[in-house]
């Protein structure tokens, strides 16, 4: 009746903007990420047949905010019918900021639930619960670099390359870490049916996916960095083409854009690329990681600096 498990987020290199069916929440594209090392978020799952409703605990303080669905990830792999449950969250990093908190949290939920409720799932039945829950979700079940496609009527998750094959590293530059203002789930459908750029996103996609997969094969790591700095730019031109207009970056999320620019034209092996939010996250090879984090610490506007390798997909962890 009790499960924990503890998921790391993940950050797309080629993104998931847009869905193709709101109600089962399936993405629009496929999508590539990097699962992180360091930052993570623990789910622990009790199921409770005296309480008459489900109760979430985040990082120690009662906070009903992202109940509701997380109430409904547990119905969906619990059923409709299942005890109440008490739920537990934690986390070492800030939450929906645009770092991806939904992704470890859902996967990690998901985990979670599935061995509370004595249920022993594959990886295809965890990424289309936790895709459901939420799309970015699904890559966190896996470490390393992480393709998630669409099949004809679901999705699944596949591993690329584990994180200790292509070592790489991020770092996250904070420029503004209270929450966002329009979350990317209502986001994207502001997109979909109001950018002008919205079907030329989807359409050029498969071609993005099939250049980073290749890159990533060859550990091509200028070839992926074109592709996805041109991806990223490309989802955030269809959001500020959107109405209303959406715009996540701020004045230091630009300049931290210009370090890195700055960076490369000095031959260091560093690309960006930036969410739903203001956070610049650089990805570099392992040798530039103290040097990208110097020069983005010092750049005006960055309040914080998080530095970290690839990590591995969610894991149950047993209570001792
Ligand atoms: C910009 O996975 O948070 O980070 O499925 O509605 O929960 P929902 O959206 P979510 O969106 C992530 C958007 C993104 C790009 C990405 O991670 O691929």
């Amino acid at each position: 009746m009790q499960g924990t498990a503890i998921a790391q987020p993940n950050i797309a290199l080629i993104k998931y903007w847009g869905k193709r069916d709101v109600e089962r929440n399936l993405p629009a594209v496929g999508s590539i990420s990097i699962t992180l090392r360091e930052l993570h978020t623990r789910m622990s799952v009790t199921f409770d047949e005296v309480l008459a409703a489900d109760t979430l605990t985040v990082n120690d303080a009662p906070d009903d905010r992202m109940l509701p669905r997380l109430s409904a990830c547990l119905d969906r792999v619990a059923g409709k019918d299942r005890p109440r449950a008490r739920i537990l969250s934690s986390c070492n990093f800030p939450i929906a900021a645009g770092l991806a908190s939904s992704a470890s949290s859902f996967a990690a939920l998901t985990v979670a639930v599935a061995d509370a409720a004595g249920q022993s799932l594959s990886t295809a039945e965890l990424a289309s619960l936790a895709g459901q829950a939420s799309g970015s979700a699904a890559r966190s079940l896996l470490g390393g670099f992480v393709e998630l496609r669409n099949t004809d009527d679901d999705i699944e998750v596949s591993s690329l390359c584990a994180a200790d094959e292509w070592p790489l590293m991020v770092v996250v530059a904070i420029t503004e870490a209270g929450p966002k203002p329009v979350g990317s789930t209502e986001a994207m459908e502001i997109s979909r049916k109001t950018s002008p750029f919205f079907s030329s996103w989807v359409e050029q996609q498969e071609q993005d996916l099939d250049t980073a997969r290749a890159a990533i094969a060859e550990r091509d790591f200028q070839t992926l960095a074109a592709i996805a700095e041109h991806n990223c730019l490309k989802m955030h031109s269809v959001m500020w083409a959107s109405r209303p207009p959406m715009v996540y970056w701020n004045a230091a999320t630009m300049r931290c854009l210009q370090t890195v620019r700055r960076l490369q034209g000095q031959g260091v092996g560093v690309f960006f690329t930036i969410d739903a939010g203001p956070q610049i996250k650089a990805v570099c090879l392992p040798e530039f990681a103290a040097q990208v984090e110097a020069a983005l610490r010092v750049t005006p506007g960055v309040t914080d600096i998080m530095t970290t390798g690839l990590g591995e997909g969610a894991r149950l962890e047993h209570m001792e």
